[in-house]
């Protein structure tokens, strides 16, 4: 199963390309030392600034996708720290900690994942935030699949529907795979925090956080646009 969640998290998350030139962008201006990519899945943002020379840590919590990320980094200057975002140390401090994809929204204590990446941060060091953009739908209705061969089988996702109440937005897609010794459905559902700038700057300010900037990703045809808070790390 650990082979399919790789598999899976490459075609929900791995054809996603906007939001690089802002990450390689940010990279660039702390090119110095190496930075830190909180929720790093496969590899879609370390990989691509990994190549173009960027030291990166890449923390990410599941096993599989922290040893597939791992395997693809071969002789990239990838450091994998599978850890918990809410509960890790790092040995060196940094000058940049991004996190991508909304992944901010996604964490069970944000209060601790402040607190940790304060920690990992230099004192002036920007902690970069992807928060969902505005223009989310709620949907019902099923949407065009991301679909992906690999090893004789057929996998496919299908956002089925969006739904959001005042505290979450939920996601659901039906994942199926098919091929000659592989058969199964399932549904997929991902639940995101609502949280909005305001929201993030009130939760930081405590850590030894302080407003440094606003960016954004444009929406796609496929994906909404993200709000980037840029927060600096201010010295205790
Ligand atoms: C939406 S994906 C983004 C992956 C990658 N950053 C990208 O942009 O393609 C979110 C990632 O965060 C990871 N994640 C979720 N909660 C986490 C936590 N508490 N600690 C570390 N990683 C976490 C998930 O396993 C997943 O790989």
């Amino acid at each position: 199963m650990s082979e399919d969640a790789v598999i899976w998290h490459d075609l929900e998350c791995g054809t996603y390309a906007a939001d690089l030139p802002l990450w390689r962008e940010l990279a660039f201006a702390h090119a110095a030392g190496p930075i830190l990519e909180v929720g790093a899945g496969t590899g879609r943002v370390a990989l691509d600034l990994a190549t173009r020379g960027q030291r990166v840590i890449a923390l990410e919590r599941d096993e599989a996708l922290a040893h597939e990320l791992k395997r693809r980094a071969r002789d990239l200057p990838i450091d994998v720290l599978c850890a918990d975002a809410c509960d890790f140390a790092l040995e060196q401090r940094v000058s940049l900690c991004i996190v991508p994809m909304q992944t901010v929204q996604l964490l069970d204590d944000r209060g601790a994942f402040f607190r940790c990446a304060r920690a990992a941060l230099v004192p002036g060091g920007v902690l970069a935030l992807a928060l969902l953009g505005e223009g989310v739908q709620p949907f019902s209705v099923e949407l065009e699949a991301d679909v992906l061969e690999r090893g004789g089988v057929r996998y496919t996702s299908t956002p089925t529907a969006l739904r959001q109440t005042t505290a979450t937005v939920v996601i659901e897609r039906r994942r199926r795979a098919e091929g000659e010794a592989v058969e199964y459905a399932s549904l997929d559902v991902v639940t995101l925090q609502q949280l909005d700038a305001a929201t993030v700057l009130a939760e930081t300010v405590p850590s030894g956080f302080a407003l440094h900037g606003v960016s954004s990703i444009p929406p796609t045809t496929e994906h909404v646009g993200s709000a980037v808070l840029l927060l600096s790390a201010v010295a205790p």
